[in-house]
């Protein structure tokens, strides 16, 4: 039997030796795309080769793609585990002709790849053809069917509506057209009941889709019309973890060896055993190793689990895992990250960025697990409550769902799993509406409204200038508007540019775009895609005249100086801390760095000081900074740092500085030798997440005034202590005197009050037979007042005592009564302190019936308080 790994490896033999060339996946979580979390089908990396917006390096490209369907228009989520051929994160498998071949040669090669190599019986495969869609005025696909039937039967090949047949990526974007693969895998006797045609699309779990092959030919706008692409492209994506249970012909995906090895593993853990079946523990077996998968490779892509966005995914698709092994496979402790060694095992040699962050994974899986651990037991319990409470109206309410999200972390599909698991709703409209308010108190809505392009001057070959030009002249390419909530702006392509757009770290820049007598701001650069946006907030009123474009040279080189030295920094950290320090976030801009890497303790101040020493030196060693573009294989044997999650071209840029010091592959822009940044200074040294440290520090400008201001605060110091010889020795002397101080005035009021107790007892007064003490006594805190009725207690019986004193100007009185006196008189200290003192003293109090204090802003009626009391024995 073939393994998973031999299968996929004849996948791109197959189309290797159909001329394309072979690409490594993308990351799975998406950088400057704003219609896309996650990459959710191979086609995303491609998208502007499709749009026209970018050329294409080959016409004919390969690979297998991470991908991630669990939010957007693509999502899968409930269906895992609870069925055996949905996942999260799964593999896809695909081969791309941009604007090269066309719909014969793609459905020729899957046939043949099919049959011939992998060798699946031809009579338990179908193909759907999309049969046209009137409303938009789209052909049935005459030729696609025309090619099918010189394989397949009539009775194998399946006409399809555009829900099934017509790929889409998002609600924007390239689509067109496609053509299915499925495969029947029941046994002969079911077969002979119920033909496989009939089962198409039916959601039949042994009668699925295998491959898609899509024929991407319009663009979807945003006014929901299509237009015609200038190119026509296949875009194909075959299921691996599907193809593989076809090829080893296996009754479930988690039946291959693509997850019996977790499976095995998480029997090893438990003590149980997996039954293949749909019993609660075996969909438990099933979202475990499917999870688990999803989690790992997007942390290892960079993504942390967070309380937003892509990271919020994250955390929900952990937490899901959790409750299954918590709750069915009676597991209470942290399980996921136990699994991470055998995935990175797995796949050490498709996606090796897991392995290279084995220990890294770990720990953030582990934290955020026990973190969830701890609120989990008590929100079943809530829940629990809930879903009784529930019982008539069938429907848990948003405030319910809202509180179990807020206090205990249950992300709402949770909540709603396990309410459909008890035959329950929850209002997940209201809960929405909860969330949303409570968000809104806190920050605007973000939703934004971008329209269509409008095109200037046209063209697929844009060109960023900027590492070496910082004006250029050049066309507006195209342009739109983008509206979010009470503030309209625009962005703008253009043919050239100098503007370096955000990325890697380093932030856009600023500056201007001339056209004629009038000149635009630019207030930011940002990448979408290959596409760079300047952000204007007015429309030029000429957008058709030449353009001269401008950067702010000043904040460019600054920015630059903090950019180069934040390789330095990773390269002396790597140095003093080890080999593990990975980049897992960086902003590089005019004022400082930061700059947020893989490591599992704090830096000690030697440490610190060591790579200040070491990156100091590099920048007194005046070394030019070298960047220059080379193959990526190239770059790689040199020893380049490349970044998890980053993705990169055949050709990439590096930047050396000092080849046996730092090589990292960059897009960045950089200063020409080290010696620009004076001196770098490290400023602050954090944690910001498990197993991730952040670094902020300064160079050049930004070093010399932090250097100054901390100096000058010494200075201001100094001066408060009369400028002394040693400053530090004054301080510490100062520090003993204040303790010894301290302690001798505690003393002393002991001692006082000890003495302000025995001249109390001197008072006391027989009212009705109750010891009545009452006074205006001198402490410095009100807890005195609260010592001194406690004491009294000790010393009397059957007794009422009123404290009062005024404090710095406020009044404080505290009131203690005898249980006897309590019971007797029906006497409550609370009671008076609220309904009699505390609106004489014009405050508020409380306490028991024995004793109560209360506290207010009226002292010049504390004499009236103790008459008060006293009218009342
Ligand atoms: N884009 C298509 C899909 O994701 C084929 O790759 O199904």
């Amino acid at each position: 039997m073939l393994t998973a790994s031999e299968i996929r490896q004849q996948f791109l033999d197959f189309f290797a030796s159909k001329e394309h060339v072979i690409v490594p996946s993308a990351p799975i979580v998406v950088k400057n795309d704003p219609t896309l979390m996650f990459t959710n089908a191979g086609m995303n990396q491609f998208k502007d080769y499709f749009l026209g917006n970018a050329t294409p390096p080959y016409g004919r490209v390969a690979d297998t793609q991470k991908c991630l369907r669990v939010s957007g228009k693509h999502n899968d989520l409930e269906e895992v585990g609870v069925d055996t051929y949905h996942h999260t994160m799964f593999e896809m498998l695909g081969n791309w002709s941009f604007g090269n071949y066309f719909k014969n040669e793609a459905i020729t090669w899957s046939w043949e790849l099919l049959t011939n190599v992998y060798k699946l019986p031809k009579d338990r495969l179908y193909a759907t053809v999309f049969e046209g869609d009137e409303s938009e005025g789209l052909p049935a696909s005459k030729i696609a069917h025309a090619k099918w039937l010189e394989f397949l039967p009539q009775a194998q090949i399946v006409m399809g509506n555009k829900k099934d047949n017509f790929w889409e990526m998002g609600e924007t974007g390239p689509c067109g057209p496609c053509t299915e693969i499925h495969i029947d895998l029941r046994s002969n006797e079911e077969i002979a009941t119920t033909p496989g045609h009939l089962l198409i699309n039916q959601d039949h779990p042994q009668v699925i889709e295998i491959w898609n092959n899509v024929f991407i030919q319009y663009n979807r706008k945003k006014d929901g019309t299509l237009e015609d692409l200038p190119q026509k492209h296949v875009d194909t994506g075959m299921g691996f973890e599907r193809l593989v249970r076809a090829v080893q012909n296996k009754q479930s995906n988690y039946d291959t060896d693509v997850f019996t090895g977790t499976i095995a593993a998480i029997e090893k853990i438990t003590g149980i055993t997996y039954d293949f079946g749909t019993s609660k523990p075996a969909v438990a077996f099933r979202v475990l190793a499917d999870h688990i998968r999803a989690i790992s490779f997007t942390i290892a892509d960079g993504q942390l689990p967070s309380n937003t966005g892509a990271g919020y995914v994250i955390r929900r698709i952990l937490r899901r895992a959790v409750r299954y092994y918590f709750s069915y496979l009676n597991y209470k402790q942290p399980l996921l990250h136990q699994l991470v060694p055998i995935l990175a095992q797995q796949f050490a040699t498709v996606f090796s960025e897991l392995q290279a962050q084995q220990a890294f994974v770990q720990k953030v899986i582990l934290e955020e697990e026990d973190a969830f651990l701890k609120t989990l037991d008590k929100g079943l319990k809530r829940l629990d409550v809930i879903m009784q409470q529930a019982q008539t109206t069938k429907l848990i309410t948003g405030a319910a769902a809202f509180e179990l999200n807020d206090t205990y972390g249950f992300p709402i599909d949770l909540t709603t799993l396990i309410a459909t698991e008890n035959n329950l709703q929850v209002d997940e409209a209201a809960y929405e509406a909860e969330r949303k308010q409570q968000q809104n108190r806190g920050r605007a809505d973000a939703a934004q409204d971008t329209q269509d392009w409008v095109e200037v001057h046209p063209t697929n070959t844009l060109t960023f200038v900027g590492y070496t030009n910082y004006t250029c002249n050049t066309l507006i390419s195209k342009y739109r508007q983008v509206s979010t909530k009470g503030n309209t702006y625009y962005q703008v392509v253009l043919q050239q540019t100098p503007f370096y757009a955000e990325s890697g770290g380093q932030v856009g820049d600023v500056g201007t775009l001339t056209i004629g007598q009038h000149t635009y701001q630019v207030t930011n650069t940002k990448k979408e895609n290959d596409l760079i946006l300047h952000y204007l907030s007015e429309l030029p009123t000429s957008p058709e005249q030449p353009v001269i474009a401008n950067i702010n040279l000043e904040l460019r080189n600054q920015t630059e100086a903090h950019h180069t030295a934040t390789h330095l920094l990773q390269a002396a950290l790597q140095q003093v801390l080890g080999k593990h320090v990975a980049q897992k976030g960086s902003l590089n801009n005019a004022t400082g760095l930061r700059f947020d890497f893989a490591h599992f303790s704090k830096l000690t101040p030697t440490e610190i000081q060591q790579v200040e020493e070491i990156v100091n030196q590099k920048i007194r060693a005046n070394i030019p900074v070298i960047s220059k573009e080379l193959p990526k294989n190239e770059a790689l044997a040199l020893g380049a740092m490349a970044l998890f999650g980053e993705k990169y071209g055949d050709t990439v840029r590096v930047v050396i500085i000092d080849p046996n010091y730092s090589i990292e592959l960059c897009g960045g822009t950089h200063v020409a030798n080290t010696g620009e940044l004076g001196i770098l200074k490290i400023t602050t040294e954090t944690a910001i997440a498990a197993g991730v440290r952040r670094i902020e520090a300064v160079v050049a400008n930004a070093a010399e005034a932090y250097i100054s201001s901390q100096l000058q605060l010494l200075a201001q110091v100094k001066e408060q202590y009369k400028n002394p010889k040693e400053l530090l020795p004054t301080l510490q002397k100062q520090q003993a005197d204040n303790n010894s101080l301290k302690k001798q005035i505690e003393l002393a009021e002991a001692r006082q009050l000890v003495a302000i107790r025995n001249q109390l007892l001197t008072k006391d007064e027989i009212i009705n037979g109750v010891t009545y003490i009452a006074d205006i006594v001198e402490v410095t805190n009100p807890d005195a007042l609260k010592k001194l009725c406690t004491d009294l207690k000790n010393n009397l019986t059957n007794y009422v005592v009123v404290l009062a004193a005024n404090i710095g100007g406020k009044p404080y009185v505290a009131v203690g009564i005898a249980p006897t006196v309590v019971a007797a008189k029906g006497l409550d200290a609370a009671v008076i302190v609220k309904q009699h003192i505390a609106p004489l003293i014009q405050g508020g109090g409380g306490g028991n019936a024995t004793l109560a204090t209360a506290a207010g802003t009226q002292a010049s009626n504390l004499q009236q308080v103790l008459i008060v009391v006293k009218a009342l024995l």
